[in-house]
C-alpha cells in the first residue's frame, strides 16, 4: 500500500510536468494568454506550476503510460475517468490546470478550469487514496513559510494566485466549497489569526459566517475582510492593486463586529419598532459570545448602533444567557 502511494505521488508530479509542459508549446497560445489576460506573470505562474491540459481524451494517457505508469495507478490517481464500456480517457480536457500540492510538496490532484464560461467552470479530481479534499489546503505549501502574523483565507484558486503574486503569501484556499474542521485545525498550526476574504456575493458571506464558527472553535482570531467594489480578491487586486488590498486588511473588522453589522444590514435602524427587532436579533448574537469581556465590548457596541444605553443592552443580553441556560 506504501509503494502504492509512492507511485500515485509520482504519476501526479509526472502528470504535472506533462500540463506544465502542454501550456508552454507555442500551439498552446490560446491558454498562456488566458493566464496572461487574467493578469499573472510567468514568474507566479510558475511557482504555482500551472499547467495546459489538451483538448484530447488521450494525451495524458499516452504520456504517462509510455513512461510505465499503468491505466489502473492513472484511475487511482483520479487523472481519468471511465466510459460505460470500461474505456478510460483524460479527465481533464481542455483546461488550464492548477495542480493542488500537499503540505509535504507532492502533487496529490489537480483543478482544472475551462477557457470560456461553459460549464463546469471547474472540475477538480476525486477523492483519492492521496487526495483528501477536507484535509489539505490550496497553497498552504507555500503559506506555511509566511513571515506574515496572519493568513488569509480566500475561496478560489484564482484568488490565492492573485494574492501572492500582490505579496501576500499567507493566502490559501478551501478546496471547493466549504471550509471544514479539520482545514481549520491545520491552519491553526501555523498561525494564530485570519482574515476571511470571501467572494462578496451572498454565498461568499454565508460561507464566511460558516467559516467563522470553525475557525473560532480552533482559537484562531478572526477577522473578515469586506471586499468593495469588487467580486472577489482577485478582481479588487486587479482593479485597485497590492496597497489598496493592504489598507482593506488593515481594516477588517473582528468577527463580532462583522457579524453586528451583517444583522445590522437587516433593520432600519431609523425606525423605532426595527429598533427593538434589531437588539432582540443582536442579543442572540452576543449571548453566543464565550467570553465576558468580549460580550460586554460588542453589546456596547450594538447598543451605540441602535441609539440605546449599554445598559439597556446588557439587560437584553442577559436575557437571552437566560433563556439558555
Ligand atoms: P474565476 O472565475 O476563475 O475567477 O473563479 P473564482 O475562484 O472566482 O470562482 P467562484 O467564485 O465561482 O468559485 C470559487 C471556487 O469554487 C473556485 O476557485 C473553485 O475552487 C470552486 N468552484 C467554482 N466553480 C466550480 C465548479 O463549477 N465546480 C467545482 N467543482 N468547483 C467550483
Ligand atoms: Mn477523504
Ligand atoms: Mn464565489
Ligand atoms: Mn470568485
Ligand atoms: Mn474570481
Amino acid at each position: 500500500a506504501a509503494r502504492h502511494r509512492e507511485r500515485l505521488y509520482a504519476l501526479c508530479k509526472d502528470a504535472a510536468r506533462f500540463y506544465y509542459q502542454t501550456l508552454w508549446q507555442p500551439e498552446h497560445r490560446a491558454a498562456q494568454q488566458y493566464f496572461i489576460g487574467r493578469g499573472l506573470h510567468r514568474r507566479v505562474m510558475n511557482q504555482f506550476g500551472l499547467g495546459y491540459a489538451p483538448d484530447s481524451f488521450h494525451a495524458l494517457i499516452d504520456a504517462m503510460t509510455a513512461k510505465g505508469y499503468t491505466r489502473e495507478e492513472l484511475m487511482d490517481a483520479g487523472l481519468v475517468s471511465r466510459s460505460e464500456k470500461g474505456r478510460i480517457y483524460d479527465r481533464f480536457r481542455n483546461r488550464v490546470m492548477f495542480p493542488i500540492i500537499d503540505v509535504r510538496g507532492n502533487v496529490i490532484a489537480f483543478g482544472g478550469r475551462v477557457m470560456d464560461d461553459s460549464k463546469p467552470k471547474y472540475l477538480n479530481s476525486p477523492e483519492t487514496l492521496i487526495f483528501h479534499k477536507s484535509r489539505n489546503l490550496f497553497a498552504l505549501n507555500l503559506a506555511k513559510t509566511t513571515k506574515n502574523g496572519y493568513f488569509i483565507l480566500a475561496e478560489g484558486y484564482m484568488d490565492v494566485i492573485a494574492l501572492h503574486q500582490a505579496g501576500f503569501d499567507s493566502a490559501v484556499a478551501s478546496l471547493g466549497t466549504s471550509l471544514t474542521e479539520e482545514q481549520a485545525r491545520i491552519i491553526a498550526r501555523h498561525t494564530d489569526q485570519i482574515v476571511i476574504s470571501y467572494d462578496a456575493d451572498g454565498a461568499g458571506q454565508a460561507a464566511a459566517q460558516r467559516a467563522i464558527d470553525i475557525l473560532k472553535k480552533c482559537d484562531l482570531q478572526v477577522k473578515v475582510l469586506k471586499i468593495p467594489g469588487a467580486k472577489d480578491p482577485d478582481e479588487f487586486i486587479k482593479a485597485k492593486g497590492a496597497d489598496a488590498f493592504r489598507a482593506i486588511i488593515d481594516r477588517s473588522e473582528n468577527h463580532n463586529a462583522y457579524r453586528l453589522e451583517q444583522i445590522a444590514a437587516k433593520y432600519d435602524l431609523e425606525d423605532d419598532e426595527a429598533r427593538v427587532l434589531f437588539l432582540r436579533d443582536a442579543a442572540r448574537m452576543l449571548a453566543g459570545i464565550e467570553s465576558s469581556i468580549e460580550r460586554e465590548v460588542y453589546a456596547g457596541r450594538a447598543a451605540k448602533m441602535a441609539g440605546v444605553t449599554a445598559e439597556a443592552m446588557n439587560i437584553e443580553v442577559r436575557r437571552e444567557l437566560g433563556i439558555r441556560r
